[in-house]
């Protein structure tokens, strides 16, 4: 074991340190976790440059990293199902009660709920951090602790794709091939999806989404004329798409999806970037779109990791760059410009693998 705790500690804009803490004590239902392998957010790279998401402040020191994977070394009182050795993926959402949303089975959507990097509560971007044991889940010997980190951005690809309501032989659209839009052109695919297109502005991420099994890429440019692109998506699928999912929340982004969407179809919101927009809301009318939001995600580890153990998806080729923990600052500049898709972070010094 080691003995420091170095952690990546956000104190406000601009300002991020490591820090040596105590390493915690896990309580009950609480396992304490040597952490091995942690994927830098976009949300991580927000509150380092502006110190907020919407009404999230970051007023207190703040441990960063929500998207972590790490072994058991010490198990609290009355956790039975795991033990030290085991590997497991841990799910940053932690409902504190059981509400209505918890019996709805949509604790995500619970205000109370704890989160991981999200004010007041600390991330795991850590050597050592400790979570409810409920939401570490074992990883099977074939699936890394890199696709257990993964798991994280891989379950808004599910819960975008479930919300969206793609099935067998849906057609989609893709509207930014970031990080997020890549898992979720991955799930659409893996959840039968017979053609997904997938749109940007930069040539390098749709090479990737192509690599990645895209059917279609289709370059924008910000001056585009969204009814133009609908155009253009519904000449590449030979009709429109069942299902948009918008990954930028960029006005021109989330009107290119309602005009290019089947009548009938779903618009799903997953990227946040303004508040608010103006919507072509007569088309919504007349064609009878839903538009549906997402917040994070809920009940998706057991079957992400099934699909990992199946090799039903392949998450490998999205981790482009590796830092060990000491060098987190460097980590995140590198993320700040936007280069590679996913950099990870890796916590055990003992074990820099995948
Ligand atoms: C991966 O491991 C799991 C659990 O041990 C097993 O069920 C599954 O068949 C394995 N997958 C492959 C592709 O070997
Ligand atoms: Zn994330």
């Amino acid at each position: 074991m080691d003995q420091d705790n170095i952690c990546v500690v956000l104190h406000s804009i601009g300002d991020l340190r490591l820090e040596n803490r105590p390493i915690p004590e896990p309580g009950p239902n609480e396992v304490l976790l040597q952490m091995h392998s942690v994927g830098i957010c976009g949300s991580d790279v927000h509150y380092w440059q502006h110190g907020h998401i919407g009404d999230y402040k970051v007023t207190n020191p703040l441990i960063l990293g929500h998207e972590g994977s790490g072994r058991v070394v010490r198990v609290g009182p009355g956790v039975e199902h795991l033990k030290p050795g085991d590997r497991v993926a841990i799910e940053p959402g932690v409902p504190r009660k059981v509400d209505d949303f918890f019996k709805m089975g949509r604790y995500n959507l619970s205000p109370s709920i704890y989160f991981c990097a999200t004010p007041p509560d600390d991330g795991n971007l850590c050597r050592y951090y400790k979570h409810n044991a409920n939401f570490c889940y074992k990883l099977p010997d074939n699936v890394t602790f890199e696709e257990g980190a993964l798991i994280e951005p891989l379950s808004v690809g599910i819960h975008a794709c479930r919300r969206g309501g793609v099935t067998l032989g849906s057609t989609v659209l893709i509207c930014g091939a970031g990080p997020i839009g890549l898992v979720c052109m991955l799930v659409a695919k893996a959840m039968g999806a017979s053609m997904v297109v997938i749109t940007d502005l930069l040539e390098s991420r749709l090479a990737i989404a192509k690599e990645l099994g895209a059917d279609f890429s289709l370059a924008v440019k910000k001056e585009d004329v969204p009814t133009n692109i609908a155009k253009s998506v519904e000449s590449l699928l030979g009709s429109q798409p069942h299902v948009s999912i918008d990954c930028t929340g960029i006005e021109s982004s989330i009107q290119t999806a309602i005009h290019a969407t089947h009548s009938g179809g779903v618009v799903v919101l997953v990227g946040m970037a303004s508040d608010t927009v103006s919507i072509p809301l007569v088309t919504v009318s007349v064609k009878e779109l839903d538009i549906r939001g997402i917040f994070r995600y809920c009940n998706t580890w057991p079957m992400a990791i099934a699909m990992l153990a199946s090799k039903k998806v392949n998450l490998k080729p999205l981790v482009t760059h590796r830092f060990p923990l000491e060098q987190a600052i460097k980590a995140f500049e590198t993320t700040r410009q936007g280069l590679g898709i996913k950099i990870m972070l890796k916590c055990d010094k003992n074990d820099q693998n995948p």
